[in-house]
């Protein structure tokens, strides 16, 4: 008979177990507050944050209640499950607690709802975004007031500090979740259907959006950021945006815009106050102030362009843009040039 065992180890001091320790305490040190849900920065995700904490607590509640049931009955035996005793155990841990508890949480949520429903500001300005594969496709609308306006952008939200903007959600193809964790709670963006969201941010800063909802292969790669800025600052922002491309001035951005009209860009893309009216792929008109490129996946410059052009696919699988890495070298360097240059 074998009787060796293997040295007895204290809890904690298994190599697996310290290696799981340890990736649990890295994966917590990558949480942001710029994505984070109970950091929140909106009146909605100050909402959802609080209902969060509420919950739990009343999950702590009910979870302290079952194992002081348990212990009890553990240690009482028979006697506890027997005549008056077990009645009132089972009354009493069966019925009265939990209808108390969840009825309460039950309440304190559904109250919530109203808030959560209230319209947009009555400046009408509209914010229509369409989940594409895999980018987002941003549309300012506002009709009506000194300065109606109406443009289209891509991967980038800017919203007004302290005023309830509209969004409305949807779809071309396949069904894309919204999220801004820090600003309000998740919506579907489902084909055929708008659906709506009211955020209002309530702290200027700089949050992660992403897709909330498995979309294909480039899922994970459709981010954005969603910045919060003073409302004077917000206009300006938006005034900017919505002027025509300004013309490319250098040699090499000059000799960019001849290759993207012979390689037909054009045809996809837009770049307002040019014959390029493509309106498939994202506007570019001022693709060169935008914070990220290919929705979150490249650093805004001219080598993050380049590389986006020449190895699309290697970057975002299924993306339905083509590559054009057959270009000559010195080609997609001046294409890139031009890209930057639309500030
Ligand atoms: Cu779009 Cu997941």
């Amino acid at each position: 008979m074998n009787t060796s065992r293997a040295p007895a180890r204290r809890p904690g001091t298994d190599p697996a177990h310290a290696v799981f320790t340890a990736s649990c305490f890295a994966s917590l040190a990558g949480c942001d507050n710029a994505r984070s849900a109970l950091a929140p920065a909106g009146a909605e995700a100050h909402d959802v944050a609080h209902l969060f904490w509420v919950m739990l607590i009343g999950a702590v509640i009910v979870w302290m209640a079952v194992v002081g049931f348990a212990l009890y009955i553990g240690r009482a035996g028979h006697r506890a499950r027997e005549g008056r005793a077990g009645r009132w155990l089972i009354l009493g841990g069966g019925v009265i607690t939990p209808t108390v508890v969840l009825g309460a949480l039950l309440v304190y949520g559904l109250q919530l709802m109203p808030q959560l429903r209230e319209p947009g500001s009555a400046d009408g300005l509209r914010v229509e975004v369409s989940g594409e594969q895999w980018w987002w496709r941003v549309r300012y609308v506002r009709n009506g007031g000194a300065r109606p306006i109406d443009v289209e952008l891509a991967n980038e939200i800017r919203l007004p500090l302290g005023r309830r903007t509209e969004f409305r959600l949807g779809s071309p193809d396949v069904i894309h979740s919204f999220w801004i964790p820090a600003l309000g709670g998740k919506v579907d963006m489902i084909p055929g259907r708008i659906t709506t969201l009211v955020l209002e941010p309530t702290r200027v800063g700089t949050y992660r959006g992403a897709c909330a909802e498995f979309c294909g292969a480039s899922h994970a790669l459709m981010e954005f950021e969603a910045v919060v800025m003073e409302p004077a600052a917000f206009e300006a922002w938006l005034q900017q945006q919505s002027a025509p491309a300004i013309a490319p001035v250098s040699a090499p951005a000059r000799r960019g815009l001849l290759v993207f009209e012979s390689s037909g860009c054009g045809a996809c893309h837009r770049v307002r106050g040019t014959d390029f009216n493509g309106p498939v792929g994202p506007d570019l008109t001022h693709v060169g102030s935008r914070r990220g490129l290919a929705a979150g996946t490249l650093p805004n410059d001219a080598a993050g362009f380049r590389r986006w052009i020449a190895r699309t696919h290697q970057l975002k699988p299924e993306a339905l843009m083509p590559a054009f890495g057959m270009l000559p070298a010195g080609d997609l360097d001046d294409l890139a040039v031009y890209m930057e240059s639309l500030q």
